[in-house]
């Protein structure tokens, strides 16, 4: 059976079987506590903990999973991988051990038709139940059943969480062999007996102290490895030889002109790099791209270990992301939310593999001449410095200098290599000191026990009647501010927006009966709003009833280029592509800044073109709406959310007609015309992969067309024109005068230098049969220093010309020798020498050479040193 066919089975028998069928999550999970989505239950994690309600007892899925902790096996061994789909049936308080394990082997042995003489099965230990359940009602003959310690049959998702008993079945791979199996040929011997299913028994909670709470209800957490699944089915001995695998295998052969089976080493590079295609493909697919740190280093350690691998297949130029298309034709059709960004995969992937390639070359020069070193002074530890050059120079994450170096049986100094990081660390971040100490930062104790402040500022611009519930100075509660203090103060309500989704926080004034308080700014922690305010009439304690009164002018300039955003990711996503993804903001009320997941430049054209659209749907004026509702209903109704932000709860769904559907908690206008004009001032890229749009809108655009418009008048008046046209034909027309006029200086200075030429000549001293000119001047035209040089090379014989000109703070020397003595001076060496003196340096060939200097006061020096380099 081919693995679609197995994953579709599967699902099928479990929604027979009365569960429900969810579509795979993220492979980034919604859990501080993993960097990834490591099992079909991560997903499920706050099911087994009760935390949220059970609007269903029975589920089954096939999971995206990634498994980061033995990378480098991976394409060693028949079995590693880093990313794999797990099946999983889960029951949350539903059935038990007996339902769970009679699905499985039902399942295992009726529908993938397994012989039963193939399987074997363990238990934990002590877990009698799940023993007599196997060996009575399932009649399993006490041999091939064996009970294991928790190594092998005690699973828990990470250091802490839901976790329990489990028990395996393992396929044998020699079945039918009348031999002795033991407990310990099963744990040991995986060339033979595969694990094909893990049911674990999930009961308790593992807490962070390692000690294990009973939950409140039995659970069943099933795992089947798809692709080991398709092994046993396909009668293959590799996973690798799969129809999981086996297409973007062949592919890579195919190009690389070799063939799978041939020779181990290529073997390990095909099976690393259609392994990592696959891993790649689906990472950044949810959304990962490539970085230094957590996810996105993971990512880039396996774009660049595949590269590597490539390297070793004859690939000199980028090939990975050309497997992105063979990954998406198999698993397109299961996962059809990756397969819709395959253009956006391929481009990100491109870009990382250009950025390698560049230097990868280098890299492993340098490593293979340290490799050679050590091997030649019999040491196999590679100093930890040269590790760190190849990470940050080179951009070999450390990982791939160790799998290159065990290859010969050598090691780095990794303690030295991270302190090389940690000193690079601490410079970078001297680099920010003072810039993120926030001494208006309101204490943790302080926040936890205060209400949740009430947000009114969606509906309106003040609100009345607000307590006063802390003010806090220096990192302290104080119980009162006065003329002139700067404090943070909470209230129990506000209609002070708190910074958050890339809205600014609001500005504005508090007032109470004998105080002023100016709002400098509003953030928010804990959905507490903090208001950071200075006293400006009066003084202010707690308990007392204040009014809040935001900037509306600010605000309202806010909302704009908030509801612009959203038009703008609409009209980028309809003209770019849905992989359109935002990956941060900044709105303000200046402006407005959208970054964007995007792989290539925008043209010119593309701007305007989102400008424009965006313009005519705020021509036609469309309302805007705002419904809050379940985060399940939000995404029902197909409403945009961040990748990775985190929604609890209710949230508010922002919609522009049919244009816009957004989850989002700014605030917004009440219909999109308000908005006026809005112009995209700049657009650029702020790292592989994400775009940056920088736009404004009302008055703040109407501003900018005053502004230039002023400018082009002033421009008319210099110009003695009324008409813009002309005024284009007058600018043009002048700068070509200029050209001229330069072209004119220039021929002016030749002509001054040429006429020069005899007396050159008549100068030259002789330094032992060669002779020397040396030549100073002051703001030459370079095109007329070369020709006097030509000019003297063409008239002379046996001389070295060095001339020497200065334009502002630059210093270029220009060295010539004559081709009857090339044999004995070089002009290069000469020009180095000459350069050096004036702290420069540069080069070229035996009879022509140029350089360049920084200290003018040291060029009579270096006409100098031409003589004694002359001499010899
Ligand atoms: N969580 C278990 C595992 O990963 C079963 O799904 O093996």
């Amino acid at each position: 059976m081919n693995s679609n066919e197995l994953r579709k089975l599967f699902l099928q028998f479990f929604a027979e079987r009365g569960h429900v069928i969810k579509p795979s999550s993220s492979l980034i999970p919604d859990d501080a506590t993993l960097l990834f989505t490591v099992a079909g239950m991560v997903p499920f994690k706050n099911y087994f903990l009760s935390k949220v309600p059970l609007t269903f007892t029975r589920a089954a899925t096939s999971q995206k999973c990634i498994r980061t902790n033995d990378i480098d096996n991976v394409g060693r061994t028949r079995r590693h991988h880093t990313f794999f789909e797990m099946l999983g049936n889960f029951s949350f308080g539903d059935y038990f051990k007996e339902e769970a394990i009679k699905f499985h082997w039902e399942f295992l042995t009726e529908v993938v038709k397994i012989p039963k003489d193939r399987l074997y099965v363990t238990v934990y230990l002590e877990d009698n139940d799940a023993y007599d359940i196997w060996t009575q009602k399932m009649k399993i003959p006490a041999d091939r059943i064996f009970r294991l310690g928790k190594d092998t049959n005690f699973w828990e998702m990470g250091t802490v969480g839901p976790c329990g008993y489990c028990s395996e079945i393992y396929y044998d791979f020699e079945g039918g062999k009348k031999d002795v199996v033991t407990g310990r040929d099963i744990e040991t011997n995986d060339d033979r007996f595969l694990e094909v299913c893990n049911l674990v028994f999930t009961e308790f909670d593992k807490r962070a102290d390692g000690t294990l709470g009973a939950l409140k209800q039995k659970n069943i957490d099933t795992g089947m490895g798809l692709e080991r699944l398709a092994a046993v089915s396909q009668g293959v001995f590799s996973n690798f030889e799969t129809d999981l695998f086996m297409p973007m295998i062949k592919d890579v052969a195919e190009k690389a002109a070799t063939v799978y089976g041939k020779d181990p080493k290529t073997d390990i590079s095909l099976r690393v790099i259609a392994d990592h295609a696959r891993g790649v493909t689906f990472l950044i697919g949810d959304g990962v791209l490539p970085s230094n740190e957590g996810r996105g280093y993971i990512l880039r350690r396996l774009i660049r270990r595949a590269v590597r691998h490539g390297r070793t297949l004859g690939f000199r130029e980028t090939f990975l992301y050309k497997v992105v298309p063979v990954v998406l034709h198999m698993m397109g059709e299961a996962y059809p939310e990756t397969a819709q960004r395959k253009d956006y995969i391929t481009q990100i992937i491109k870009l990382e593999e250009e950025k390698f390639q560049e230097t990868m070359d280098k890299g492993l020069e340098i490593l293979n001449q340290e490799i050679e070193m050590l091997m030649k002074s019999k040491t196999a530890i590679l100093p930890g410095e040269v590790a760190f050059k190849l990470y940050d120079t080179f951009g070999f994450p450390i990982e791939i200098t160790e799998e290159i170096l065990n290859e010969f049986s050598m090691s780095t100094d990794k303690v030295k290599f991270k302190e090389c990081m940690e000193t690079q660390r601490e410079t970078a971040k001297k680099a920010w000191k003072g810039m993120s100490v926030d001494e208006h930062a309101v204490p943790e104790d302080v926040i936890k026990n205060l209400p949740v402040t009430k947000f009114t500022g969606y509906t309106g611009f003040s609100e009345d009647g607000c307590k006063v519930l802390a003010i806090v100075k220096g990192g302290k509660k104080i119980a009162s501010a006065h003329d002139g203090d700067e404090v943070s103060i909470l209230l129990d309500k506000t209609s002070f927006y708190g910074e958050g989704g890339g809205q600014m926080g609001d500005k504005g004034i508090i007032t109470g009966p004998d105080v002023e308080l100016e709002v400098i700014d509003t953030q928010k922690t804990d959905d507490r709003y903090i208001h950071r305010v200075k006293v400006i009439k009066g003084s202010v304690q707690e308990g007392n009833i204040v009014k809040t009164t935001v900037d509306m002018d600010k605000r309202s300039a806010i909302m704009k280029n908030h509801t612009g955003t959203h038009l703008l990711q609409a009209a980028l996503r309809d003209i770019l592509g849905s992989h359109v993804e935002q990956a941060g903001s900044y709105v303000g009320d200046d402006r407005l800044r959208f970054d964007f997941t995007h792989y290539a430049a925008l043209s010119e054209h593309e701007v305007r073109l989102a400008e424009k659209m965006v313009n005519k749907w705020i021509q036609e004026s469309v309302p805007v709406e705002v419904e809050v509702m379940s985060v399940e209903d939000a995404k029902n109704t197909g409403a945009m959310a961040l990748f990775e932000e985190k929604y609890k709860g209710e949230v508010r769904v922002v919609s522009v007609g049919h244009i816009s559907k957004e989850l989002c908690a700014g605030t917004h206008l009440h219909n999109i015309g308000e908005i006026g004009l809005f112009k995209i001032v700049s657009s650029a890229s702020t790292a592989a992969g994400i775009r940056r749009i920088e736009a404004i809108t009302g008055d703040a655009s109407y501003a900018l067309v005053l502004e230039n418009e002023g400018t082009i008048k002033e421009l008319k008046t210099v110009f003695k024109t009324s008409d813009t046209n002309e005024l284009k034909e007058k600018i043009n027309k002048m700068l070509r005068e200029f050209k001229e006029l330069d072209k004119k200086v220039n021929e002016v200075k030749k002509a001054g230098m040429m006429k020069d030429v005899d007396e050159y000549i008549a100068q030259a001293k002789d330094v032992n049969g060669t002779k020397v000119i040396t030549i100073r001047f002051t703001d030459a035209d370079k095109e007329a220093v070369r020709a006097l040089g030509d000019v003297l090379r063409e008239k002379m014989k046996k001389t070295v010309i060095v001339i020497a000109s200065t334009a502002g703070e630059k210093i270029s020397f220009l060295a010539m020798v004559t081709d009857d003595i090339t044999d004995k001076h070089d002009a290069s060496k000469i020009v180095k020498r000459a350069a050096a003196i004036c702290g420069g340096g540069g080069g070229g060939k035996k009879n022509m050479a140029e350089a360049g200097g920084k200290d003018a006061s040291k060029i009579d020096e270096a006409l100098l040193e031409v003589e004694k380099a002359v001499r010899g």
